[in-house]
């Protein structure tokens, strides 16, 4: 072996057009909140692209909702149904995991919801519910154009779906249809929601200042309280105070708002994904995008010959191969420990790692997790600065929020800096917020139909 030279130096200053200034964050702020603002305004909605869906929930869980519920959930990596038993204090949930294989994600509508109709009657099966009629909570995430709490019309797929057929339909009538097409069991699908809507929810059942709820996973997405006199795409009059507004900033950038700080890794994922164009600031946040970003500017490195010698490797250059998993596993390792990366770099085919490589590789992760960690809490500030309350607990689940050992902390800190003087926030890890808060929202649905009718 040669001397090692050490091009670390090198490697941090092309890495440098991921690290966001202070002041591009506070640019992003003023054109994401210019954009919620038209997304809620009757006029500018429908050429806005951050759309601020109503969701049709004015009412947040005041911890007395009781009874037995399922609980559809799909949008992230896995779809799992769910029955949840809301009791005192406490609730228990069961809960199965199916598989939505690709040939499903990117096929016909009606396959998929006769799929989700299977794995729902099959479940019910073996729990035992096959002949009650129970309500149920649909947590589909991805952009809905909702007409009411039961009714929802698909506006686009995100996250590597592309089921023919049923954008622009309302899912809530596909699965009703899927679940007659079959005529075993019967359901009363009570809501359907977002699954920042309901880690809004489960978090807020027990903590009352909860009023963000945000996505860090698959996909990223945020929902918040808005005063319901602001919504101006909410027809039903404003007999109550608040309504959640769904806001889908993942789209956000869609109109080139972000091109000021893109970079050539992100557009080349956009290029290479089935909706280019389209969820540009998800692409550079989520957890389907994180690792091949990583990757993308490892391969351009490799090319350059700052890294590994200059020698890659087939699953280096392969697209999709470096896993969101490895950037926090990477990051796992304590300072100066490359344990967990060399396991990954081994598996990558890249045993020749030296040291200085390990560094480099383990920066870049942290360049590309700590612009997403940023920009997310750029989005969080603009809305706490919004909604303008003394105190707000951001309600948060997804898989990049729950594994990566720095993003908790990297957001507390830049919130910090970006929200408006005396304004005080907690970030809350929300469990489970796509199942129990889809039976919360059926719940509360449930209670107030039943007050209606009482
Ligand atoms: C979807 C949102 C969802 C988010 C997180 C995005 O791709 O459009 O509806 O909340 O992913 O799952």
């Amino acid at each position: 072996m040669g001397m090692a030279i050490n091009n670390l130096p090198q490697i941090r200053e092309e890495c440098e057009i991921l690290q966001l200034s202070e002041k591009q964050l506070r640019e992003i702020m003023v054109r994401l909140h210019r954009d919620i603002e038209k997304g809620l305004g009757k006029d500018t909605h429908p050429s806005s692209i951050v759309k601020c869906w109503i969701t049709y929930i004015q009412d947040l869980p005041n911890g007395k909702e009781r009874g037995k519920f399922l609980a559809l959930d799909l949008g992230g990596t896995n779809f799992r149904v769910l029955i949840i038993n809301l009791r005192e204090n406490h609730f228990d949930m069961q809960s199965k995991i199916y598989a939505i294989p690709q040939h499903i994600m990117t096929g016909t509508g009606i396959a998929l919801f006769d799929h989700i109709a299977e794995c729902l009657a099959n479940f019910m099966m073996e729990h035992n519910v096959y002949e009650e009629r129970l309500a149920l909570g649909f947590t589909f995430s991805f952009p809905l154009k909702q007409v009411g709490l039961t009714k929802g019309i698909l506006e686009r797929w995100t996250k590597g779906f592309s089921c023919s057929g049923v954008v622009g339909t309302d899912v809530v009538q596909g699965l009703k249809d899927a679940i007659a097409r079959r005529g075993d069991v019967q359901i009363d699908i009570c809501a359907i929601l977002n699954d920042t809507t309901g880690t809004l929810m489960s978090c807020a059942w027990k903590n009352h200042n909860c009023k963000i709820g945000l996505i860090v996973g698959t996909g990223s997405n945020a929902c918040y309280v808005e005063k319901a006199e602001l919504c101006e795409n909410f027809e039903g009059g404003q007999s109550r105070a608040d309504m959640l507004i769904n806001t889908e900033w993942g789209a956000f950038g869609d109109d080139g708002a972000l091109d000021f700080v893109r970079t050539e890794f992100d557009r080349e994922i956009d290029v290479n994904s089935v909706n280019p164009g389209k969820q540009i600031q998800e692409k550079m946040i989520s957890g389907m995008y994180l690792g091949e970003l990583v990757r993308l500017a490892l391969a351009k490195f490799t090319r350059m010959g700052l890294l590994f010698g200059g020698r890659g490797s087939d699953l280096l250059f392969q697209r999709g191969s470096f896993y969101t998993k490895y950037v926090s596993e990477i990051e796992s390792d304590k300072a100066g420990d490359y344990t967990s990366c060399m396991e990954v770099l081994e598996e990558l085919g890249l045993d020749h790692a030296t040291e200085a490589d390990m560094a480099a590789v383990r920066h870049v992760c942290e360049c590309v997790s700590r612009r997403a960690a940023h920009l997310v809490s750029a989005g969080i500030a603009v809305l706490i600065n919004k909604m303008g309350e003394p105190r707000v607990t951001v309600g948060i689940d997804g898989s990049v929020y729950r594994f990566h050992p720095h993003f908790h902390t990297l957001m507390c800190e830049k919130i910090a800096k970006l929200v408006q003087p005396g304004l005080q926030f907690d970030l809350m890890l929300s469990e489970d917020g796509s199942g129990r808060g889809a039976a919360l929202v059926a719940a509360v649905a449930c209670r107030e139909s039943q007050q209606q009718f009482a």
